[in-house]
């Protein structure tokens, strides 16, 4: 099974990471191929709990080769102590690559970042902070640093120099902060090269002659259909391509070599930042979702906002990215409802649409549209098959896959490894 793509149907937080790892124990290769360490993945292993930003979670499946490709933009600082973070905890770091065209965030990028959401103020996107705006900014600017540039002094110090000429008016001038030294940034970025360059490669030669000889690839997701730049919810979006076009240019890969495109939707949906989320719930329902799910973030630790499950919104993501399946997460957390809302379709301005809106506007107006299905008050975390689970949980289930527009290939019924139903073997 050569080329899998797995990626985020709603807003983030779906679960990519424990689906990655539910897949990983059958692969040879896992590739980051967009964001950068704005994710935070979760994989609960006999109870141990890791969490992945920069490195593909592929890295704790003894054998895969984990590889950060050229869409993905790196903050060297970040991904070091991620692998010291790792490493220290037993885990083999030591068969990461990285492409050499992959783009680097440097402290400018991050203080822009920061800088840029505080002048937004009520209007402000609710970024991670990680600078990741910025340094895609840079690279379609074509003003960026990539990792190749560690490898050339004269011409990284070029670049960053033509960066910070303009990059600093602006901070100075508009944003009232301090310039920030070139020499500083060039030595940072410089202390990393030595650490960075065994680890360097061409990931679109390595990857395609991996799926020349039949090995098995699994490009992991980071952020979601909803975030994508040109297809979420803009401008409350990230600045990369998180939906499975992404993974072609992100990888230096063809768009035939994909076989498999599984989308991770939670069986409710969550959302951190700001932006249009027609089924949130500010209520008590929404306070028990995040109880009950945990729903914090794992990369800010802000409460993610929660709401019911939105089929237009799967329907979509299907659609946009071609899903070939589903994989269904945090069945588990829904054990507690006598009644579960289901948004089928959306009212705006007085008119239906079961389909996305056309425009940002409409669906900023957009309200849900609800049915009503019936809980089964009862925990499921032990279930192991679809048959084990309480026949109202069993509708749910077949409920949701039949309005969502593909087959569910995986349920989630808690954070272990071992707490997934596999309706389908891929
Ligand atoms: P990602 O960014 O898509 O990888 O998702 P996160 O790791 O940010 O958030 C998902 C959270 O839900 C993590 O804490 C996971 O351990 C947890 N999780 C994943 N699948 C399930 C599930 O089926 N049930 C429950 N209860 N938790 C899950
Ligand atoms: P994973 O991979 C949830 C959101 C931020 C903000 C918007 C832009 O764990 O699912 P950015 O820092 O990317 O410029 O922020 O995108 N966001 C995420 N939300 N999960 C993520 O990653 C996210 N990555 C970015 O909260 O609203
Ligand atoms: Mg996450």
């Amino acid at each position: 099974m050569p080329a899998i793509v797995i990626l985020g149907a709603q807003w983030g937080d779906e679960g990519k990471g424990k689906a990655t790892d539910q897949l990983g124990r059958a692969i040879d290769y896992c590739v980051r191929t967009s964001g950068g360490n704005n994710a935070g993945h979760t994989v609960v292993v006999n109870g141990e709990k890791f969490d992945t930003h920069l490195l593909p979670t592929g890295v704790l499946t003894p054998g895969c080769t984990p590889v950060i490709a050229n869409g993905v933009v790196v903050d060297l600082a970040a991904l070091f102590s991620e692998i010291d973070r790792f490493a220290s905890r037993g885990v083999d770091v030591s068969r990461l690559v990285v492409s050499a065209n992959a783009h680097v965030i440097t402290p400018y990028h991050t203080a822009l970042d920061k800088v840029t959401e505080r002048f937004l103020g009520k209007n402000m996107i609710g970024t991670t902070g990680r600078g990741i705006g910025p340094t895609y900014a840079d690279k379609i600017g074509r003003s960026g640093i990539r990792v190749a540039d560690l490898f050339d002094e004269g011409i990284l110090r070029q670049k960053v120099e033509a960066a910070l000429d303009l990059k600093n008016q602006i901070l100075v001038k508009v944003y009232n902060r301090r310039a920030i030294e070139p020499d500083q940034v060039v030595e940072e970025l410089l202390s990393f090269a030595d650490r960075l360059r065994p680890l360097v490669a061409d990931t679109s030669l390595l990857l395609n002659r991996a799926l020349d000889e039949g090995k098995t690839v699994l490009f992991e997701g980071a952020q979601a259909t909803m975030l994508d730049v040109d297809h979420g919810t803009y401008p409350f979006v990230t600045s990369s391509s998180p939906v499975a076009g992404g993974v072609c240019t992100g990888a230096g890969i063809g768009p035939n070599r994909i076989d498999r495109v599984i989308g991770v939707i939670k069986a409710y949906t969550t959302r951190v930042g700001a932006g249009p989320f027609p089924t949130e719930l500010l209520d008590e329902d929404g306070d028990r979702l995040r109880t009950i799910g945990g729903e914090f973030g794992v990369t800010t630790g802000r409460p993610r906002r929660c709401g019911w499950y939105d089929a237009v919104v799967a329907r979509y993501t299907a659609r946009v990215n071609g899903l070939t399946e589903f994989c269904l997460t945090k069945l588990d957390v829904l054990g507690d409802w006598e009644r579960i809302p289901v948004c089928v379709g959306y009212e705006v301005d007085g008119v239906r649409h079961d389909e996305m809106p056309m425009t940002q506007s409409e669906f900023h107006h957009a309200t849900p549209v609800y049915e009503f299905l019936d809980g089964w008050n009862e925990d499921i975390s032990g279930c192991r098959g679809f048959e084990d689970l309480p026949k109202n949980a069993q509708r749910y289930v077949r409920a949701l896959e039949e309005m969502s527009g593909a087959p569910f290939w995986a349920i989630g019924v808690g954070p272990g490894r071992e707490q997934t139903i596999v309706l389908r073997e891929g």
